[in-house]
């Protein structure tokens, strides 16, 4: 049975701005809160994670977390965790991820070591999502799990787990977590290799719970029975959430936006330099590392006219979160901008791919869909239009981004999907669009 959620359809208009300008400091990185809900969850000990994400996907994992035994509080952005110290209940109730994919996938580990059953749930979107791909490394490991034609429900039929070797037949750091979070309780060390480097989230927060994990060229390796302590940690700023702003910002002369507190992970900071090479100047005002993870402040205005950009192979998994955004405001820059090896963005929350053509073209966009990506000419003026945001997040904000340099207003519908991921975009769109 799929999650009972529904949420009332929202429109939002959004007017065109004069520029864009402001300082913010950005709720912590869902990425990162996920990862720290579930060690927290998991370890002994009571965890304190400050800035910890506002949007709905993170606390999706809280939910699961609690249901598995974990005892969870909440005072505004701190959250404090205390851990079943390594031995997670079965809960007769469905574990209901929510829209999260990363909650199912991710949490499909943890639970695969466990004894017992654990059935997982999402949304309608959610339950359209591939789950063959944690399926097949953690039934390698001995653990058992029933989708349905591929996608959840899912159950996971928890038990002894051997450790293995295993070589990712896509970059997903959703599968390489899946995979260490079982070798962590494995019998044996576990390895898993990656060509294209994914975000690594996950070593960083493994470690900081005092893990000990080794990395050789692209296989990270990790040893089973080691226990995890709880920590205090501040989740750093969300850099997919500050994509919208920071592309924002590129599409005015004088913009100008601070980013304080910023989540700078090289793994995640590849929007930067596209934002340099499409015309962005970047400062950073200052940088320093917690728990492994960079943090720091940035300073961003636009030096000169848009160029372009050709975003492909290992670059397009490395921005795969930031590529809706870069999309919707391709047609401003003088160049267009190329996207290609993106097939992955067709089973995100919605096809990314379809939609943002489609989303594209009814702001009057001239728009070229190829199956892994779309080609996007510049020097085109968008006219305001109807969007259709498809029930997900980074869809109904990139295109309230495209929105801000339209002529005419834009409408976007199911604008309440923003919650997902960042509940406070409209306010703060609102807050920095000078018009
Ligand atoms: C995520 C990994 C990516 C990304 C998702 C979050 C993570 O998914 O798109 O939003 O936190 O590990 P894949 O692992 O499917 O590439």
């Amino acid at each position: 049975m799929a999650s009972a959620t529904h949420t009332q359809s929202t429109t939002r208009v959004i007017s065109p701005a004069r520029t864009l300008r402001g300082s913010l400091m950005l709720p912590g990185d869902k990425s990162i809160s996920h990862r720290y809900a579930m060690l927290a969850g998991f370890a002994s000990g009571t965890s304190r994670l400050s800035n910890f994400s506002t949007g709905a996907d993170p606390h999706s994992s809280l939910a699961c977390m609690n249901a598995l035994g974990a005892k969870v509080r909440r005072d505004e952005r701190t959250i404090e965790v205390t851990g079943t110290g390594g031995h997670l209940h079965a809960s007769h109730a469905n574990l209901d991820c929510g829209n999260s994919g990363s909650t199912m996938r991710m949490l499909a580990g943890l639970v695969a070591a466990q004894h017992g059953t654990f059935t997982f749930v999402g949304d309608e979107s959610l339950s359209r999502r591939p789950m063959e791909r944690i399926r097949k490394p953690l039934e390698q490991m001995g653990a058992r799990l029933t989708l349905t034609d591929g996608h959840a429900p899912m159950t996971v039929h928890g038990g002894p787990l051997t450790a293995i070797d295993f070589e990712a037949p896509i970059a997903s750091a959703q599968v390489k977590t899946a995979v260490l979070f079982a070798g962590l309780q494995a019998n044996g060390t576990t390895s898993f290799a990656e060509t294209i480097r994914t975000r690594d989230h996950t070593e960083h927060a493994l470690r900081a719970f005092g893990v000990e994990l080794l990395r050789r060229d692209d296989r990270i390796y990790i040893a089973g029975g080691q226990k995890l302590k709880a920590i205090d940690a501040t989740v750093p700023g969300d850099i997919s959430s500050a994509a919208f702003f920071l592309c924002a910002a590129l599409l005015f002369e004088d913009s100008n936006l601070v980013l304080d507190s910023l989540g700078l992970n090289p793994t995640r900071a590849s929007l930067l330099d596209v934002i340099t090479t499409l015309g962005g100047q970047i400062k950073v005002l200052e940088v320093r590392e917690e728990h492994g993870e960079m943090i720091g402040t940035i300073q961003v205005n636009r030096s000169r006219s848009l160029k372009g950009a050709d975003i492909s192979g290992a670059l397009s998994a490395q921005l795969i979160d930031e590529l809706p955004v870069i999309a919707a405001i391709a047609p401003y820059t003088e160049e267009g901008v190329r996207i290609r090896d993106a097939r992955e963005l067709r089973v995100k929350e919605s096809d990314r791919i379809a939609l943002v053509v489609k989303n594209l073209r009814a702001m009057g966009a001239e728009v070229t869909e190829h199956d892994d990506g779309m080609d996007i000419p510049g020097n085109q003026q968008l006219h305001g239009g109807v969007i259709d945001s498809g029930s997900d997040h980074r869809i109904a904000m990139a295109f309230s981004i495209a929105a801000l340099r339209a002529s005419g207003d834009t409408e976007i519908h199911g604008a309440e999907a923003a919650s997902i991921s960042f509940p406070e975009f409209f306010d703060w769109l609102d807050e920095l669009a000078v018009r």
